[in-house]
């Protein structure tokens, strides 16, 4: 059956009500027992964390895929990248089903392959110091397989400090992609300052920092998450003023001017856990990061203020649905499962089992 026809079914399923896809999710679960597991990223809807088996971040994820030696099916609820990891992660009679596999990733897809190849071209030959590459967990199979290939690694907003160490003990620069700002963030928390950056924008024919290349300690790619680039040094300012006892809490993938302006910085994991476990009852917390994960830490502790620094939603992680999971889950054997050729496999399966064993 072709993805138009699984399409299809989940437009009808969307007519029944939350309650009623709930309780068939369910059902399907039980029906396939440990065959079947769901991983949901915090950014998903509350409903979709709730019937999940396992909830986290990227990093946090990838080890859960890794781990899972229970069934055949893994339903993976978020961006396409995050499913493509499981996948390359997953034992081969395992089986990784996206419920919606055209919801990518905008920031993973603003690095494509022959892209990174020419830059990769000109940064490799350009007489500086050995560089390796480094791409963040948010980017595409091939991407993961470039650095595999070619002596690097893959790091998420968890350990991406640990990951830069890494390859500076194995060269003298860094070439981070794709998003340019937990790039600067993560040299900005090893001490490096703007100076020892540079800018490789896929979109100028020589990258347009030309001169800067040889001696810079990281070249960033020009990528962004247009979710966290639209919080603003004015949201924290705002904060501080009209409350003066709050914590601001952002993601990395921030501007540096929001991420050096707030009390914590951290993955999405980091800021669940600290909600959870740093504060307590009347604390007023402010956080910088998509909506859903938000909304969903209001729900958890109604006894607290957390409130969003701005509203931020990712339409992509918000395209996956209660009725596309439901159809995912109650006929994973029949859906299309998430396909990364061997190659790719191979060599991004290299750069995150060096991503693994380093953290
Ligand atoms: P985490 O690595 O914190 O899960 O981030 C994933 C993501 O998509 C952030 O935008
Ligand atoms: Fe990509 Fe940003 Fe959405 Fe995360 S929040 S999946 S980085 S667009």
């Amino acid at each position: 059956m072709n993805a138009a026809y699984w399409e299809e079914e989940a437009r009808k399923l969307s007519a029944l009500s939350d309650d009623e896809l709930l309780a068939r999710i369910h059902a399907a679960k039980q029906r396939w027992g440990k065959d079947l597991c769901i991983l949901a990223h915090l950014y998903q809807r509350k409903q979709i964390g709730d019937v999940a088996d396992f909830t986290g971040d990227s990093f946090l994820l990838s080890q859960k895929a890794a781990a899972f030696d229970g069934g055949k099916y893994i339903v993976f609820a978020g961006v396409r990248f995050m499913a493509e990891s499981a996948a390359i992660l997953a034992r081969p009679e395992q089986k990784v089903v996206h419920p919606d596999p055209e919801a990518g990733c905008p920031m993973a897809d603003m690095a494509a392959l022959p892209e990174v190849e020419r830059a990769w071209d000109v940064l490799s030959r350009d007489g500086g110091p050995k560089i390796v590459p480094v791409t963040y967990m948010n980017s595409t199979a091939d991407i993961k397989a470039f650095c595999g290939k070619h002596e690097g690694t893959i790091c998420t907003s968890s350990n991406a400090d640990k990951t830069f160490r890494w390859a500076f003990e194995r060269g003298g620069r860094v070439f981070f992609l794709p998003d340019e700002h937990l790039g600067r963030n993560t040299a900005f928390k090893l001490g490096l300052t703007e100076d020892d950056l540079a800018i490789w924008d896929p979109e100028k024919d020589d990258g347009g920092d030309r001169d800067r290349y040889a001696e810079a300690k990281v070249v960033l790619w020009r990528g962004y998450c247009p979710v966290h680039k639209k919080f603003s040094l004015r949201d924290v300012e705002h904060v501080r003023k009209f409350y003066p006892a709050a914590k601001v809490l952002v993601h990395p993938e921030c501007p540096a001017d929001v991420v050096a302006a707030a009390d914590f910085v951290g993955s999405t994991e980091y800021i669940r856990r600290w909600v959870a476990e740093a504060s307590k009852p009347g604390d007023q917390i402010f956080i910088g990061t998509e909506i859903n994960l938000v909304q969903n830490l209001q729900a958890q502790y109604p006894d607290r203020l957390v409130a969003k620094l701005h509203r931020s939603l990712c339409l992509t992680m918000y395209q996956i649905t209660l009725a596309k999971l439901c159809v995912a889950v109650e006929h994973p054997d029949k859906l299309e499962k998430v396909a990364v050729d061997d190659a790719t496999k191979h060599w991004a399966r290299v750069a995150l089992d060096r991503m693994l064993e380093l953290t």
